[in-house]
């Protein structure tokens, strides 16, 4: 079995204590850590933006995550990449010069990801994937943290998984949205090879450590 990266996913930090979360993490065995930015057009709910990286930059070595859920993301690839992020993925949805966006993240030296949404299918993104270095499934509809995982979309994992098998792509596929120690174990069997948590670990109630253990510990 090839081995499951986790993302912890920031929107359910404590934001008075970034940093000492952000250690808890690293501390904990996370492989990357998840900035959502969300504007409150594309979905609802304001997030967080480049300055937010920046900080998170300065705190850690990790790799910096960011999902963009943002109405013209083109607007913002350069800032988040000089702001240090290392990933960016933006959705296809309202995206219609998407393969511009993507060449634009990976001229930076950024890696490019691209996102569908739980009502979207494979067939929207399986021209960009030549373009990119992962696919993010959303295992719920963007805005928050703590919503209900959709399991429908795991017949998404598997199409994509397919596709990138038959086709010889080295794929990340990334889920994002109601990960729990109860829903992580059919969706790396699906084909996740990295799952982003907010809730699950953060709002663990012995602590971050014991929030990345039970998810390890689900698929162990
Ligand atoms: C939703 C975000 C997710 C969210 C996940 O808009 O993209 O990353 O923070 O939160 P949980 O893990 O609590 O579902
Ligand atoms: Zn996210």
């Amino acid at each position: 079995p090839s081995p499951l990266l986790i993302s912890a996913s920031l929107l359910s930090a404590d934001f008075l204590h970034l940093a000492d979360q952000i250690a808890a993490c690293e501390n904990a065995g996370v492989d990357w850590l998840h900035i959502d930015v969300l504007d409150g057009h594309f979905a609802p709910n304001i997030s967080m933006g480049p300055f937010i990286v920046e900080h998170c930059r300065r705190q850690s070595s990790l790799p910096l995550d960011v999902h963009l859920m943002i109405e013209k993301p083109e607007r913002y690839i350069q800032a988040f990449a000089a702001a240090g992020a290392d990933r960016l993925s933006v959705h296809i949805e309202g995206n219609p010069n998407i393969h511009r966006t993507l060449q634009e993240i990976r001229s930076l030296n950024v890696s490019p990801g691209i996102v569908i949404n739980p009502g979207t299918p494979v067939s929207a993104i399986t021209a960009v994937l030549p373009h990119v270095d992962m696919v993010l499934v959303m295992s719920v509809n963007p805005g928050f943290s703590g919503q209900s995982f959709l399991p429908e979309v795991l017949d998404k994992v598997r199409e994509i998984r397919q596709i990138a098998l038959q086709s010889q792509m080295d794929l990340h596929i990334q889920i994002d949205g109601g990960i729990t120690a109860q829903t992580l174990p059919a969706a790396y069997h699906a084909g996740v090879t990295v799952a982003v948590a907010a809730t699950a670990i953060f709002k663990h109630p012995q602590g971050i450590a014991a929030g990345v253990a039970a998810l390890r510990n689900s698929i162990a």
